[in-house]
């Protein structure tokens, strides 16, 4: 078995599937899967044609890898990959079209509008960020509709520091998705199909050290602790499980996906999004939970390869 890790490109989020891409190429080697790791750069369609691989591992974060474009030129190729398709992949890369799909499913999202820059000419933007504080109410949570790692992303308690935090999103993408904030435990759930149909691993408890989960605090060892699993009691778990599981079912997902959500004071999560190219680095969710449901990253990996390449 040949395998192919694809990891950087030209995403925000490139060293960070660097450092997921590494690992991943770490892994399938300790089980004994010859495994290749390359940019997904302008080469790499003439290389997928010269040399085919048995199976691609997409450990692209951020534009290309998650948003659908990659994996439909795969499919175009026929090149088998393990994880989401490519229309599931668009559907949950961009957020306000996935929080419409969970809400008319049932899955509880927290409120939100989804604003383009454009709105923002043809209204004012002082008319437009009153309304949407009138609408959703403070604090809010807003963030680029399309992205990842916390990249562009605030946390707005009072009124005035809104448009501050629309600035900071808007130079991630050309939509803004503001939710209503839910205080509550940061709880990721990674849902997991080894040939058996989806199950959802441990829930992961996030404790960022000085209380936001932003870039920083993910990607640099010793800023957040985790709980695997999480400290929620039994019948918490068992209705953080469900939500996420019907999430991933929702919109269409494969293989793996890590669903995000907050548990609020009152047991009931709401999903804020879900990953259809999981973070994989040192300090990352989805390995977390592998090992904490007792499974082996390495023989996980193995497991979807050999699927995708059957
Ligand atoms: N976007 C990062 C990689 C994650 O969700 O883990
Ligand atoms: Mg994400």
């Amino acid at each position: 078995l040949h395998v192919l890790v694809l990891a950087g490109g030209l995403s925000y989020e490139r060293d960070v599937s660097l450092r997921s891409g590494r690992r991943v190429l770490d892994a399938l080697r300790a089980v004994g899967v010859q495994a290749e790791l390359r940019d997904a750069d302008v080469a790499l369609l003439p290389a997928l044609t010269a040399d085919p691989p048995d199976a691609v591992v997409i450990a692209l974060h951020g534009a290309t890898g998650e948003d659908g474009s990659l994996r439909g030129v795969l499919d175009l190729w026929d090149v088998p990959y393990v994880g989401c398709d490519a229309r599931s992949s668009r559907l949950a890369w961009d957020k306000p079209s996935a929080k419409a799909v969970l809400r008319e499913a049932g899955i509880p999202t927290p409120d939100w509008v989804a604003l383009p820059h454009d709105r923002f000419s043809e209204l004012g933007a002082v008319a437009v960020l009153d309304r949407i504080v009138d609408r959703l109410g403070l604090p809010l949570m807003v963030k680029p509709a399309q992205g990842g790692s916390g990249l562009g992303a605030a946390v707005v308690r009072e009124a005035a520091s809104l448009p501050a935090a629309m600035v900071g999103c808007f130079a991630y993408d050309q939509t803004a998705l503001v939710e209503r904030y839910v205080p509550g435990m940061d709880v990721a759930v990674s849902v997991l199909d080894l040939g058996k149909g989806p199950q959802a691993l441990p829930p992961v408890e996030i404790v960022p050290r000085n209380g936001v989960y932003d870039y920083a605090a993910r990607y640099t060892a010793g800023r957040t602790t985790w709980h695997a699993p999480a400290r929620l009691d039994a019948a918490t778990t068992a209705r953080v499980t469900e939500v996420a599981l019907a999430a991933h079912t929702a919109l269409g997902l494969r293989d793996v996906s890590r669903v995000d959500l907050i548990v609020d004071a009152g047991g009931q999560p709401h999903v804020l999004e879900v990953n259809v190219s999981p973070g994989m680095t040192e300090t990352s969710l989805l390995p977390l939970a592998i090992q904490a449901a007792g499974l082996d990253f390495g023989r996980v990996l193995g497991t979807l390869v050999t699927r995708a390449a059957a």
